[in-house]
């Protein structure tokens, strides 16, 4: 999309004020005209692997969601401050596991007698207090692109998996990578009385799945793969792996934003793609492509942005370049200290998965 000429020129021109001061990281959801800033871009694990990778930058701007700035924070150094250009960028997933419900579904958890064989595995998709909850009780945290490993990783420690907050990941990972059935996962609702399962439930289930989705995923359905399929023959599904179980398993290929242009970036001149994941990228990869003759469409007949990754724009995006070339940290996200080192644990253990 184009953007405002005289604002990219204020966004260059307070980048280049701020020199190896600055470092900004952009997530594939974001809109082009800020992605056009990333000095890199990525999915969440990469992101968080490169959130370190400049530490004589003062200042990382996250042109993504609180979440992931949170995550960048935990990573770096106390002298590295990172900043989000809007506050209100979160995410509605994350939003649906806070630290008392998950509190209170280890009591359920401890009551039926099978924590012990639990180990927590939390999507990078969750707050602070998530991440330390997982630390704290031997787990590690995972994102779209080593679900499976995580998973792995975890069945090595202990007989039972706490899924948080995705329950798609999840079971997606742990039916279609692993091979397990549907009847070895459970949906725990954390508002019901005991997530709505008995102890026998608790103590059957191999992945205990805690009710959260994203709502921009949850769009696609079993429908909009159906239509595609008649509407362009000899089409390709890619979808992202937090869409629901049926259209996982109706789609040819499945995997994180990095997979998904990696496996674009691969296929042949004249081959169609239809792409389940959020719009600004899919509309990216149709644009970057067309030239060499790749067709690519968005899986639904709607539009789905994620709003909150879109509340990054440009005037966001200058206004955070230019006070902090002015001198003034603005939108510092900070990790408090004790949270910070359990959540740490947690993706340390990630970040040395095999
Ligand atoms: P990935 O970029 O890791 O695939 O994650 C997608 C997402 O929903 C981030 O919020
Ligand atoms: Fe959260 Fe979904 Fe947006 Fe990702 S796409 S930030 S999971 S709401």
């Amino acid at each position: 999309s184009p953007s405002d000429p005289d604002l990219v020129e204020r966004a260059r021109a307070a980048k280049e004020k701020l020199g190896d001061k600055v470092f900004v990281l952009g997530h594939h959801y974001q809109r082009d005209e800020v992605i056009q800033f990333a000095d890199v871009t990525g999915d969440s694990f990469k992101l968080a692997r490169d959130a370190a990778a400049r530490p004589q930058a003062e200042y990382i701007v996250f042109c993504g969601v609180h979440f992931m700035a949170e995550s960048a924070d935990i990573l770096t150094g106390d002298e590295q401050k990172v900043v989000l250009p809007d506050l209100a960028a979160g995410c509605s997933m994350a939003d649906m596991a806070t630290a008392e419900q998950v509190a209170e579904c280890w009591d359920v958890l401890t009551e039926a007698g099978v924590a012990e064989q639990v180990v927590p595995v939390s999507y990078m998709n969750s707050s602070a207090d998530i991440k330390a909850f997982t630390g704290k009780h031997g787990g590690t945290i995972c994102t779209s692109s080593n679900a499976r490993r995580a998973l792995d990783w975890a069945f090595e420690q202990g007989e039972k998996v706490l899924f948080l907050p995705d329950q798609h990941l999840g079971r997606n990972t742990a039916v279609r990578d692993m091979g397990m059935s549907l009847e070895d996962c459970v949906v725990y609702n954390p508002h019901k009385p005991n997530g709505g399962l008995t102890a026998d439930e608790l103590r059957a289930a191999k992945m205990i799945l805690w009710r959260g989705h994203c709502s921009v995923h949850g769009r696609f359905s079993l429908d909009s793969v159906n239509d595609v399929r008649e509407r362009i023959p000899g089409v390709n599904v890619l979808v992202h792996p937090e869409c629901k179980h049926e259209v996982v398993a109706a789609a040819d290929h499945v995997g994180s934003t990095e997979y998904i242009i990696k496996t674009l970036e691969a296929a042949p001149a004249g081959s169609k793609w239809a792409i389940g994941t959020e719009l600004n990228l899919v509309r990216r990869l149709a644009n970057r492509f067309a030239s060499e003759g790749k067709e690519i469409v968005f899986l639904d007949k709607t539009v789905c942005f994620c709003s909150t990754m879109n509340r990054i724009d440009l005037p966001h995006l200058v206004w955070a370049l230019e006070s902090l070339a002015e001198g003034n940290l603005v939108n510092r996200i900070e990790v408090d200290k004790e949270t910070e080192a359990f959540a740490k644990l947690a993706l340390e253990r990630m970040l040395a998965l095999p």
